[in-house]
């Protein structure tokens, strides 16, 4: 019985392990590769986003123009000086994760927005549409 018993518990054990082990895996793939995917199929509102960046006083620190100074990057949609390049999920993990273009973390200055799916398009849909801003960032970010 006792025999019996110990190698039960221990397969039951591993099973749950497995599972558990499994099933956390799963959902943390699951939520990056979702979180692009669930961006890429709702459609962003400029305007909304508009309202979400006055809010989030992005302005205060990447100028009225957003053309940025400093190390405050320039965040209009210049190719080159701005943020043009970048793809949507690139922004919305500056946004949300804080992570630069090449996945590099960017410096905590940046905050880390908790925006759902939803305002993250709509912020891109925002900066998207400003007029792009030809200004180059003089420094690093410290
Ligand atoms: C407190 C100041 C501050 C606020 C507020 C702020 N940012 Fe930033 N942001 C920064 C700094 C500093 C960096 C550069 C970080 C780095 O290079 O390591 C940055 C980087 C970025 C980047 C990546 C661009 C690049 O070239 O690295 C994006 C996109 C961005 N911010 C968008 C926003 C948006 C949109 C908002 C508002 C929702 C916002 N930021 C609010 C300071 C701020």
């Amino acid at each position: 019985m006792k025999i019996n018993l110990v190698p039960t518990l221990g397969l039951k054990q591993l099973l749950l392990a497995t599972f558990f082990g499994v099933t956390t895996l799963t959902a943390c793939s699951s939520e990056t590769d979702g979180e692009d995917a669930n961006q890429a199929a709702l459609t962003g509102d400029a305007e909304r986003g508009r309202a979400l960046a006055n809010s989030s006083s992005c302005a205060s620190c990447h100028e009225a123009d957003y053309g940025g100074a400093g190390f405050f990057p320039n965040i209009t949609p210049d190719a080159k000086y701005g943020i043009g390049s970048w793809t949507d999920a690139q922004i919305g993990k500056a946004l949300v994760t804080g992570t630069d273009e090449d996945g590099d973390e960017l410096c905590s200055l940046m905050e880390r927005f908790p925006f759902s799916n939803q305002q993250v398009v709509d912020v891109i849909a925002y900066l998207r549409s400003l007029p792009p801003v030809a200004r180059a960032n003089q420094s690093e970010c410290p």
